[in-house]
């Protein structure tokens, strides 16, 4: 038998329709009305696994044609990297991601809902049909070209979610722009480093954002950043309150310029590795890096992630609670949802607004049926009680998933026990702003798979995770840990950084020629399941945020703008934190030790909320002398790591450092400081 042949036979074999004849994913696709399979095809698990680690360009290629709606068809499904580095997906093919996102589903069912706005006013949900959002994005994508937006422009979006920033995004992907969805949390100096990185042409904006019933100067915090950045020409301006807030020549009252413009927008036909949108994270420098991903690949992942990793099901209502602002956002809140005709809900709030039963009255009267949050508002419940959660009906839910940091057992339990009455699958996800959608989770199509709590257990279709020792070699077998690794391509993968390719493959292709690395370590158990066992890398994790201490360090140390004259060098690092996961905490060395008052702590807090963004702030600041450096001058932190989660007594080799004595001296000086604490 040829090897096509054989592909043949397997795919046969693993079609969906498999006891009813002989048909392709793709066949069965087009049979099908609306929207994704209603269940995990004929095969199981374990079989899509192997063929997709097997032959992954011949997996995705038929899920890819058969998922995805083209303009015309791709020649190539896979073009691995050379020598190192990405690999590009679906060459030749074209198509625009709005229109799977929403005319597909428009022809078919235009009144099905495809987002319900769980506004921060409790009790005033707003629902936007299929129908409704493809109108507002065309509206918006007329305007934006009406003011010179084109096909390959970079567009900020500096937004809350809502239906309006969601159709702003599908909006830029409608006409070819790039978006960049900056978290409405960040500092306008934070803002405006990535609108000059990415070179942006303007700013979608509210006038005012509203949370936990207080209210946010987006407006204000824009004019702020688009000061310094020459690029920008227009900025759009919603309306989220009633306030007035000022309006300059180059400001656009977007709602009024929408109701001018066309409800009908051409869609642009684009390229499968055009870029879709790019969005900033943290890595281990101080400058944060924009992450691209590109048309077709991404969004097939995030659609078939989504249906298989939640078990999605046609007119499910699917509850993920992360703000656009993060890569949860874009993958589990616009594109995977919305490209498989599904409900999905935009929450505005927090957890604990107007009280700690927010959640739990939303999933009751909102019938959600797929709850996706973090292990960080988790914590935080718990810690209210029983009460909050029982109150409510959620008889609705059927899948609860778990996203972002590691999930502890307490938290674990309490999700699985109290929120989903033990009857609901639990899934601890696993993924990163660079892998596009989820990798390793345990999976729930699979009915009768064990889960094991705070695990995240099994790598996604065509996900080959290996564990690399410090020699850069495979480590084979069960119960070993190593530097977690993945072996193939996959189609939702980064392509690059923005404007900084030769960054992207040193540090995700370099360090293990051939692999992608991860940056997480990760414990493989001895019946062959994942556990992530942290970072590998000065990246931290405030409550499902990453962020790079180096970025920290930055903000406060006596850099070249005089951040803070008093403070010629930082050294920041993660410590375990009971809600948020991990806290910053700061050792600061000053230029005079008499110079130090709580005054300039408080300066460097402030410094480090307006360059960076509040939830950046260190818990904790801690003056010393020196910092333990090498002889090299290099800065020994896991030292100080020791120092704050207090296992002095086990601190290792520390013949290399410089001066072996600053060990004590820093031990004296947090004695010190938690007895100050303390009293
Ligand atoms: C961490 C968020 C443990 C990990 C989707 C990763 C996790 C980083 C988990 C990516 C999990 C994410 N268990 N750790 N289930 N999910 N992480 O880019 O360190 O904001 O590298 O993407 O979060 O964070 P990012």
């Amino acid at each position: 038998m040829t090897l096509a042949a054989a592909r043949a036979r397997v795919l046969r074999a693993l079609s969906p329709l498999h006891p009813l004849g002989w048909v392709s994913v793709a066949a069965w696709r087009r049979c099908s009305q609306a929207g994704p399979p209603a269940a995990l095809p004929h095969g199981g698990y374990r079989a899509w696994q192997e063929q997709a680690a097997r032959d992954p360009a011949g997996f995705w290629a038929d899920v890819a044609r058969g998922w995805l709606r083209w303009d015309s068809p791709f020649h190539t499904a896979c073009q691995p990297g050379r020598p190192a580095g990405p690999a590009r997906w679906f060459l030749g093919g074209r198509l625009n991601v709005s229109v799977n996102c929403l005319d597909q589903h428009v022809e078919k069912s235009p009144n099905r809902v495809a987002l319900i706005w769980e506004r921060d006013e409790p009790g005033t949900a707003v629902h936007v049909t299929y129908r409704e959002l493809l109108d507002l994005t065309c509206r918006l994508a007329n305007t934006l070209k009406k003011y010179g937006i084109q096909k390959g422009d970079k567009v900020a979006i500096y937004m809350p979610v809502s239906p309006l920033s969601v159709a702003g995004m599908l909006a830029c992907a409608r006409i070819g722009a790039v978006h960049t969805v900056v978290f409405a949390g960040f500092s306008a100096e934070s803002l405006a480093g990535r609108i000059m990185d990415s070179g942006c042409k303007a700013v979608i904006t509210y006038n005012q954002g509203v949370r936990g019933g207080r209210i946010l100067e987006l407006k204000t915090t824009v004019d702020e950043a688009v000061k310094n950045c020459p690029s920008i020409k227009h900025v759009f301006v919603a309306q989220r309150t009633d306030n007035k807030v000022h309006m300059s020549d180059c400001d656009i009252p977007l709602e009024e310029e929408m109701t001018k413009a066309a409800s009908v927008c051409t869609p642009e036909s684009m390229d499968s590795e055009d870029m879709l949108f790019m969005l900033y994270t943290s890595g281990s420098t101080g400058k944060p890096k924009g992450i691209v991903h590109t048309q077709a690949g991404y969004l097939l992942y995030a659609a078939f992630t989504h249906k298989y990793v939640f078990d999605y099901q046609q007119s499910d209502v699917f509850g993920c609670v992360a703000d656009i602002g993060w890569i949860t956002g874009h993958s589990y809140v616009v594109y995977g949802p919305l490209c498989n005709g599904a409900t999905s809900v935009l929450f505005e709030s927090t957890p604990v607004y107007p009280d700690p039963g927010r959640y739990w009255e939303v999933v009751q009267r909102l019938k959600i049926n797929q709850f996706y949050a973090a292990p960080t508002a988790i914590r935080l419940l718990l810690n209210y009680g029983e009460e909050w959660v029982k109150k409510y009906d959620r008889s609705s839910l059927k899948t609860l998933g778990s996203v972002g940091e590691p999930i502890n057992k307490e938290a674990w339990q309490w999700f699985y026990q109290v929120v989903g009455e033990g009857r609901c699958t639990l899934v601890d996800t696993w993924w990163q702003t660079e892998t596009g959608g989820i990798c390793i989770a345990p999976r729930p199509s699979e009915e009768k798979a064990e889960i094991i709590p705070a695990m995240a257990m099994r790598p996604f279709f065509g996900i080959v995770p290996v564990l690399m020792d410090e020699n850069g070699k495979v480590i084979e077998g069960n119960d070993v840990s190593g530097a977690l690794c993945i072996a193939q391509p996959w189609p939702g993968m980064a392509r690059t950084i923005y404007r900084d390719h030769q960054r992207f493959v040193d540090v995700y292709f370099k360090a293990y020629p051939g692999y992608y690395f991860t940056g997480d370590g990760a414990y493989r158990t001895k019946k062959g399941y994942y556990q992530i066992t942290g970072r590998m890398d000065d990246v931290i994790n405030i409550s499902g945020h990453r962020l790079g201490t180096a970025e920290i360090e930055d903000a406060m140390v006596n850099s070249k703008q005089a951040d803070h004259p008093d403070v010629p060098e930082t050294a920041v690092i993660g410590y375990p934190h009971k809600i948020k996961g991990e806290g910053a905490f700061a050792f600061v060395v000053l230029k005079e030790q008499t110079a130090y008052t709580d005054h300039v702590k408080e300066e460097l807090k402030t410094i480090v909320a307006s360059k960076i963004a509040k939830y950046a702030v260190p818990d904790h600041i801690l003056v010393v002398k020196r910092l333990p450096k090498t002889r090299s001058g290099k800065i020994m932190r896991r030292l100080l790591r020791k120092v704050v989660t207090e296992q002095s007594n086990d601190m290792g080799d520390v013949t290399t450092l410089d001066d072996p004595s600053v060990v004590k001296e820093i031990l004296d000086a947090y004695q010190k400081y938690k007895d100050k604490s303390s009293s």
